[in-house]
């Protein structure tokens, strides 16, 4: 029997997030059991940018919540993550998490191609910002293989479903999760699938997914895109992603050859300023 992990990034209990992963969960055609996480259940602690996690075998250092959800993470055959529209962006609960994803390159070979789906919810139509690109981050990140994402729009708890549409959305997400290759959309990166471009002048673009940049062009009256591959890949393979572990392990190296600089540089802005605390 397969396991589902279910991430809910609402802190509404019984909210849209949650019931879309229940709905897209009952058209998933494997036997399955559904685990669930409400982020907002759990103690994450922000990231102190102490990189410990990626020499220690124990991994992160923080006493918190981080090791349940990782420990379930690791265990779930498939991911369906859900985060609502806050603000313009994914609620910033599943960034709180994804920002303590160093600790996950310690797994890859367990994290690797795991099949995922992701949900954003929002309520007003058109004003999701940034919130699937949150969604699709969070999954490459978390080295995923990303089947589907969607956005549905519904504003009170169960809104969502006066919409029809929305059941046929997580049906088509329940129905992609153990299928075989992820969904192509119609415009998208040819290297990481993502959807969301910068635009930045002489028909140049960048992917924000996998931050490759590249060129546009209009074909037909449809734009294509033409992106290459940069020195320094994030989740793009396998490998890569293991490189960029053992690159950011070297940074020790790196510090430790440029401590008595990069001390002096610091320490001219060690004063100034009235700090206001808690
Ligand atoms: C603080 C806050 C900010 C929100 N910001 C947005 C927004 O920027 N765009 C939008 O479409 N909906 C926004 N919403 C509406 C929620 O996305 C919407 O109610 C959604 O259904 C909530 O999902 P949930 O029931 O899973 O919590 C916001 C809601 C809250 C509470």
């Amino acid at each position: 029997m397969k396991k589902i992990l279910g991430i809910i990034a609402s802190p509404r209990n019984l909210g849209n997030s949650e019931m879309m992963v229940k709905e897209i969960s009952s058209h998933i055609p494997l036997a399955h059991e559904l685990n669930l996480l409400r982020l907002s259940d759990f103690n994450i602690r922000h990231c102190t940018g102490c990189y410990q996690c990626l020499f220690k075998k124990e991994g992160c250092v923080l006493d918190d919540d981080l090791h349940i959800i990782q420990n379930a993470i690791l265990d779930a055959d498939a991911l369906i993550v859900a985060a609502p529209a806050y603000f313009l962006g994914a609620n910033a609960a599943l960034k709180l998490l994804l920002d303590r994803g160093l600790s996950f390159l310690n797994h890859v070979e367990k994290l690797w191609g795991k099949p995922a789906v992701g949900i954003a919810v929002a309520g007003i139509e058109g004003k999701e910002g940034s919130t699937l690109l949150g969604i699709e981050s969070f999954l490459k990140l978390t080295m995923t293989e990303v089947k589907k994402t969607a956005i549905a729009y519904g504003a009170l708890p169960g809104e969502v479903f006066f919409n029809e549409q929305n059941k046929k959305t997580a049906a088509e997400l329940g129905e992609s999760l153990f299928a075989p290759a992820p969904e192509k959309k119609a415009y998208a990166c040819p290297l990481c699938g993502g959807d969301t471009f910068r635009f930045l002048g002489d028909n140049k673009v960048k992917c924000m997914l996998c931050s490759n940049s590249g060129t546009m062009r209009m074909e037909s009256g449809s734009p294509v895109f033409e992106i290459n591959k940069g020195e320094h890949e994030l989740f793009l393979t396998k490998e890569e992603t293991i490189q960029h572990g053992e690159w950011l392990q070297k940074m020790k190296g790196r510090f430790k050859e440029q401590k008595s600089r990069l001390k002096e540089i610091s320490m001219a802005y060690k004063e100034g300023g009235n700090w206001i605390k808690p």
